[in-house]
């Protein structure tokens, strides 16, 4: 505690108790460094300042406003639990850990960061730096990859909970993301070091224990880009299963598009869980006809450069957008 007081990195969240702030925060900065997410963190806060305001959006403007941080489920859940917070709690945020776990989107981790840094809650928030933190210190070898992880290392953390429990989770974030980091933790400035059992008897790579792989699936997804004058085809996507309510380039065209086929190009990508091996063929239409024919389906959104960028397209097919038709 005495280290974070002095070493408490400034962060715009940090001068705020409001928990919509928190809990936005705490969700884009869950799978976004700080750095990358600061600008997306503020545009969001700016446009969406309060529940209500999230609430009564569109779902594609707020899909707009997270676009390029990824996990667009996530953005989905945070305006249905918004609208969750209007209707079941009158549109004050709850304060109890229960409470907030029952918002669309929200886990053990997120409710008890939001309970504990608005509400003085006394409930540790346990994530990846806590565990790397505490199993370092106490050279402690439960299985962190396992069910039972997070429950371990909750009652670990009770041990050792101090009163201010919101400004000891966010040291522990702090300490594990600038100290005590996955690779070459910073030993020497760690006011751990005196009672960490894995410096001292040398072992700090022992730990934490992960065994378990997670199982990644290759997945091939094969696009038409279909293109006349500068226009372009494209669709929402409906399904759950990767990429919901983003847009992207039609999958597949009734129309015998071969002919003008220019040429494929092919682009590896990581999803979580998902090895993506993406095809996109490029096809210019050069036929007013089959262009129109297209159009007249009624199928497809048409849109240029200067109108995608209203819509969220997973990354790999933003930047395809952007390299294809570079003026
Ligand atoms: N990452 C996610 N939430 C955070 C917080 N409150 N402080 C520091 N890093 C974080
Ligand atoms: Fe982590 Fe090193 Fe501090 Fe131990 S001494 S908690 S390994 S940074």
């Amino acid at each position: 505690m005495n280290w974070y007081e002095k070493n408490a990195r400034d962060l715009p969240f940090r001068q705020t108790k409001d928990p919509y702030k928190i809990w936005i925060c705490e969700i884009v900065f869950q799978q976004t460094r700080i750095n990358q997410g600061l600008n997306h963190y503020n545009n969001f806060i700016k446009r969406f300042p309060d529940v209500k305001t999230l609430a009564t959006a569109e779902e594609n403007e707020v899909l707009l406003y997270w676009k390029g941080l990824g996990y667009y489920s996530r953005a989905i859940n945070i305006h249905k639990a918004a609208q969750q917070i209007m209707n079941d709690y009158k549109g004050v945020f709850p304060s109890h850990y229960e409470d907030i776990l029952t918002l669309k989107g929200i886990g053990k981790y997120t409710a008890a960061a939001i309970a504990s840094i608005c509400f003085n809650g006394k409930i540790p928030a346990v994530d990846g730096n806590f565990y790397r933190v505490l199993s370092r210190v106490f050279a402690d070898d439960f299985d962190i990859s396992g069910s039972k992880a997070f429950t371990y290392f909750s009652e670990l953390a009770h041990l050792i909970l101090p009163d201010n429990v919101g400004d000891f989770n966010q040291a522990m974030m702090d300490l594990g993301s600038e100290i005590c980091k996955p690779k070459n933790p910073v030993c020497i400035e760690c006011p751990l070091q005196e009672d960490c059992l894995a410096f001292s008897t040398n072992k700090i790579s022992d730990f934490p224990v992960k065994t378990k792989k997670v199982k990644m699936e290759n997945l091939d997804l094969k696009y038409y880009f279909v293109h006349r004058k500068g226009q372009f085809l494209i669709q929402q996507r409906k399904d759950d299963f990767i990429w919901k309510k983003l847009f992207e380039f039609p999958i597949s065209i009734s129309i015998d598009l071969e002919p003008f086929v220019k040429g494929v190009k092919v682009i590896n990508h990581k999803l979580t869980h998902k090895n993506l091996q993406i095809e996109i063929a490029d096809v210019e239409v050069n036929s007013e006809i089959v262009w129109n024919n297209l159009i007249r389906e009624n199928k497809y959104i048409i849109t240029d450069r200067e109108g995608s960028h209203e819509k969220s397209f997973p990354k790999p097919l933003e930047s395809y957008i952007q390299n294809t038709l570079k003026d």
